[in-house]
């Protein structure tokens, strides 16, 4: 059963997502060489905590941190540790809380220092595969057109997109119905209708879209030890077309007035 929200629900999800995108914007600014992920996670713990927000992965399945942060050929799902980021690492932080009943949920993938211009390429692809994904949010398509522009985009530069792990609904949990593959036929799956709210989250490999699980049972990493890059938004189906809840300040309030 997918939730639709009605307007004093997407409010709040926007102020969820909003402390999302102001954890996520905090971090950038701490990505460098020498910063290591635990150290970026305790920031980003005490940033949620003092906009009065919970952490929402931590526990979730037994996730042992707040954030999620994956470095290079890792996907999605690391696990922050204390070694140091390297000039020329690419870093995916995903983020997730709770605030007034509501899950926010978006990541974003940085460059340490300076990187390569295929890796400049690989985030600028993945990021507007992303926005691609966006522009099909609009009452009456269907879920699988997201699908379909986010694969189209992907594969027209060459790279490929992840099939075992999905966009999803977002509401009072983090994971509702329905799921959003970043790959598919369009014209498929549920019609989107007002007050539905989608984590959209291409996940993009530089080669094959081949996955492995490390022993940690979390850490998503390439097959062939390409490097991956994710991007997320939260977004809401309004009769306006797309609300991106998890941008920060003046785009979403841009739609909000539209
Ligand atoms: N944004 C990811 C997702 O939607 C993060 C989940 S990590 C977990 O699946 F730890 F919460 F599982
Ligand atoms: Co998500």
């Amino acid at each position: 059963m997918i939730i639709c929200k009605g307007k004093a629900e997407l409010q709040k999800m926007r102020e969820a997502n909003l402390i999302v995108a102001r954890v996520l914007n905090h971090l950038g600014t701490l990505v460098q060489p020498g910063t290591t992920t635990i150290e970026l996670d305790s920031a980003s713990e005490k940033l949620i905590l003092k906009m009065g927000a919970q952490p929402a992965f931590k526990g979730y399945h037994g996730y042992p941190a707040v954030l999620c942060a994956s470095v290079n050929d890792q996907i999605v799902h690391g696990i922050p540790n204390d070694e140091p980021l390297k000039e020329g690492d690419i870093i995916g932080l995903d983020v997730g809380v709770h605030y007034k009943g509501y899950c926010g949920d978006s990541a974003w993938t940085f460059p340490v220092g300076e990187v390569s211009d295929d890796l400049k390429h690989l985030l600028e692809v993945t990021k507007e595969s992303l926005y691609k994904g966006i522009e099909q949010v609009t009452v009456g398509n269907r879920v699988s057109d997201i699908s379909s522009a986010v694969q189209t985009f992907v594969e027209g530069h060459g790279f490929s997109v992840v099939r075992e792990f999905v966009g999803h609904g977002i509401g009072v949990s983090l994971h509702e119905e329905p799921q959003v593959p970043n790959y598919g036929k369009p014209g498929q799956g549920p019609r989107l209708v007002e007050g539905m709210v989608l984590a959209i989250e291409p996940m993009v490999n530089s080669q094959g879209p081949g996955i492995k699980v490390l022993e940690d049972k979390w850490t998503a990493v390439t097959a062939d030890g390409g490097c991956s890059a994710h991007f997320e938004h939260s977004v809401a189906v309004t009769e306006n077309g797309p609300w991106i809840l998890s941008e920060l300040e003046e785009l979403s309030e841009r739609s909000l007035s539209a």
